[in-house]
């Protein structure tokens, strides 16, 4: 069976309660993973996972833009099924404006959520990943990091950006201890984060203009994303770090890929 090196190893995932994260509990399980599936706000949705996944998956609530949170959240994962094997950073946000229309307590919030709670898990996780000699770090950026040319997205496509950077930065530091760290960059899928809120008819004509971006005519699904992480988590990507990967359907609308 493919991903067998991941049975009984602890991942956990950021962000699981809706959407991408949801996805990528769910794979994890197949394989028999052990997961710790944060959420923060959707406690509901969290437990719903939890009974959609049964036995060897676990919800712990944290903000994880919040240090001490964070850190809480991994002691607990800690003595529930002992150190994360796997980290994945899932959890983000965002919102929508012109840059001229800068709200800086909205970014602020954004960047603690999108970036900072990047450094935070990952400084939890990396001492004991380190004391083992192997663990796997994946972070969630967006080919609006890589310069899609999206209107409205430009402070969020900041936040990414800064995750790409983290990333290789990361990879280089720990490539000697063992610990692989990568990233996936998806383009447009239909979760709450995108359609949220709106109207079938918004939603349709919002995705028709994404479709026509793409070589692939195609939205993708939150299960694409979730087979990637699950194969950068694996060993079966044991040669692979500082490496972000996009699942876009082929978008032919960048303005540059020279980052
Ligand atoms: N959907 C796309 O097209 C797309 C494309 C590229 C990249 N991404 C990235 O993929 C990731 C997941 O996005 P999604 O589309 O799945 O979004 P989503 O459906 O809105 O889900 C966001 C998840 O993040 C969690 N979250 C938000 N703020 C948090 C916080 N402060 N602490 C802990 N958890 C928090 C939410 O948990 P609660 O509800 O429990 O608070 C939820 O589980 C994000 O990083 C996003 O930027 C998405």
């Amino acid at each position: 069976m493919a991903f067998e090196d991941l049975k009984g190893k602890v991942v956990l995932v950021t962000g699981a309660s809706r959407g991408l994260g949801k996805a990528m509990a769910l794979e994890f399980r197949k394989y028999g993973a052990l997961v710790a599936a944060n959420y923060n706000a959707s406690r509901g949705r969290a437990e719903e996972l939890k009974r959609e996944a049964g036995e060897g998956l676990e919800i712990f609530k944290a903000d994880v833009s919040n240090r001490e949170q964070v850190k809480a959240m991994i002691d607990q994962v800690k003595a529930t099924f002992g150190p994360v094997d796997v980290l994945v950073n899932n959890a983000g946000t965002w919102f929508l404006g012109s840059f001229e229309e800068f709200d800086e307590k909205k970014f602020e919030s954004m960047w603690r959520t999108n970036f900072m709670s990047m450094i935070y898990t990952s400084l939890e996780v990396i001492p004991e990943m380190k004391s083992r000699g192997k663990g796997a770090i994946i972070n969630v950026s967006s080919n609006a990091a890589l310069g899609t040319a999206a209107i409205g997205t430009t402070f969020y496509a900041i936040t990414k950006a800064a995750v790409v950077t983290l990333t290789r930065r990361l990879a280089l530091e720990l490539g000697g201890s063992g610990i692989r760290v990568n990233a996936v960059a998806p383009g447009w899928i239909e979760t709450d984060l995108t359609v949220g809120g709106k109207s079938r008819e918004e939603v349709e004509k919002m995705e028709q203009s994404f479709r026509s971006r793409t070589m692939l005519h195609m939205i993708g699904k939150p299960e694409h994303v979730a087979k990637l992480v699950v194969y950068l988590a694996s060993e079966d990507s044991g040669f692979m770090t500082g490496q972000v990967i996009v699942m876009d359907g082929g978008r032919i609308d960048y303005l540059t890929h020279g980052i």
